[in-house]
């Protein structure tokens, strides 16, 4: 029996998708190139806005057209559970059964539903999971779930609390990796500063990020996604001593104006955040700072807008996410808010910030020109140009061919856009 797993969402549901595969293959199950030539699709799916819910949706309604056995994992399942069985589906398993996909898989064959959502998380053999979707780069999941109940937000619901993983699991998890080729590891955590508060035992993300740095052949690692009030500048610190961890910070600050920050539970304010911005500069004057925006939030008006708008003025983030807010079943937002912000405001004021963004990230990629950067090249692009990124996770997209995959290289930055940025490579390291 072939299998094939289709992996939406974030960089965690991708590391879950490789986790399954490892369980999957290791009782017999051969993985498939696409979907046409597997017997059993796997969805790993993603809830956090309506539209990503309809997506893996509709797509089960073309699979059972095509006879496959269909199993749903990842957050979609967490949130519809045995409904999924009224669509067709085959079996279901959650966030933390992930360790128990086999049987899942092997009650379908047999013609039974299977749903499967208890908690098995500590069972995961990490480090022996060594086949990764990439050769050189590795997702590395070191804490599950997510304490802050943001109150549009569903991943509380179907990540459960937080829970860190043993430093010296990740350690060896990356130890064993190094040894099989990959270079670039991504640490990943829907609150990654809160890695190794509840193990109560002084482990944090700063002590793990400089362990980390001291094993051989892992040339860069980067970590997501910050929470401003769990940032710890420590971890700015550890940035700064080192050129192996990415000059590379994603911190999601949702919106400027602090009622909607207040009425969204995001536990800080805007005055508090420029300060968290300000004092990493000043340790990291280079860092180079993303960010996640929700517009239309409930009661939003132009005024609070326009304080989103200035942020984005002044802050100048390196990488803006954009979302429309998107009522979610469950959430505090979606059973106490009015979704009172008409649809026509809503797309104008995302339209806006697109725009002021695009004209932001050109104004900040003008000043590579002509600069000389590293790059560790990542694959070919769809444009036949190969690609990768600096230690700002800026993308660099150069002439080249498949031998530099992985590699170290220096490009000379010949045309910056408001995207990519163009060079030719001056050096191969
Ligand atoms: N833990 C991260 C990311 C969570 S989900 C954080 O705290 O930022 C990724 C992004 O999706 C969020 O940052 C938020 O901008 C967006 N998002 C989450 N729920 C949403 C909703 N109901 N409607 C619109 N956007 C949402
Ligand atoms: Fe969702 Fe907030 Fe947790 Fe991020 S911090 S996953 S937005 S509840
Ligand atoms: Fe989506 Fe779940 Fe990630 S809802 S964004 S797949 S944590």
């Amino acid at each position: 029996m072939k299998f094939f797993i289709k992996t939406y969402g974030c960089q965690m549901n991708e590391n879950d998708s490789e986790v399954a595969r490892y369980y999957l293959e290791q009782e017999g199950y051969e993985s498939a190139e696409n979907e046409n030539e597997a017997d059993i699709v796997i969805l790993n799916t993603c809830v956090v806005r309506k539209k990503a819910e309809d997506k893996f949706l509709s797509t089960i309604g073309e699979l059972r057209k095509k006879n496959k056995k269909i199993g749903v994992m990842g957050c979609g399942a967490e949130k519809l559970k045995e409904d999924l069985f009224k669509r067709g589906v085959n079996f279901v398993i959650g966030t933390r059964a992930i360790s128990r996909i086999p049987e899942a898989v092997e009650l379908s064959i047999k013609g039974k539903k299977a749903a499967i959502f208890d908690d098995k998380l500590d069972e995961i053999d990490y480090r022996n999971i060594l086949k990764r979707n990439s050769k050189h780069h590795a997702w590395i999941t070191i804490i599950y779930g997510c304490n802050r109940f943001c109150t549009y937000c569903i991943v509380p619901y179907t990540r459960g609390r937080e829970k860190s993983r043993k430093m010296e699991d990740i350690l060896q998890e990356v130890k064993n990796l190094s040894l099989n080729g990959v270079r670039e590891i991504t640490y990943l955590g829907q609150n990654v500063d809160a890695y190794g508060k509840d193990l109560n035992d002084g482990t944090s993300l700063a002590k793990l990020l400089n362990e980390t740095k001291n094993i051989e052949n892992i040339e860069r690692i980067w970590f997501l996604t910050s929470y401003p009030t769990d940032f710890s500048l420590d971890i700015a610190r550890e940035i700064a001593s080192s050129e192996k961890i990415a000059k590379s910070i994603h911190l999601p600050v949702q919106h400027g104006s602090n009622k909607i920050l207040k009425k969204m539970n995001r536990r800080y304010t805007i005055e508090e955040y420029y300060e968290l911005i300000k004092s990493i500069r000043e340790i990291v004057p280079d860092a180079s700072i993303s960010s996640d925006i929700i517009v239309g939030f409930p009661d939003e008006t132009e005024d609070d807008f326009q304080q989103t708008v200035k942020l984005v003025k002044e802050i100048k983030f390196e990488r803006l996410n954009l979302a429309i807010y998107s009522p979610r079943e469950g959430t505090i937002a979606w059973k106490y808010f009015e979704d009172n912000v008409p649809h026509a405001v809503k797309t104008r004021r995302m339209a806006y910030l697109l725009n002021l963004q695009k004209e932001v990230n050109k104004m900040l990629n003008e000043s590579y020109l002509d600069k000389t950067v590293e790059v560790i090249v990542e694959e070919r692009a769809k444009s036949g140009l190969f690609y990768g990124r600096d230690i700002r996770n800026k993308i660099i997209a150069f002439e080249g061919d498949e031998s530099l995959i992985g590699k170290k290289i220096l490009v000379k930055i010949k045309k910056t856009t408001a995207g990519p940025l163009y060079g030719d490579i001056i050096k191969i390291i």
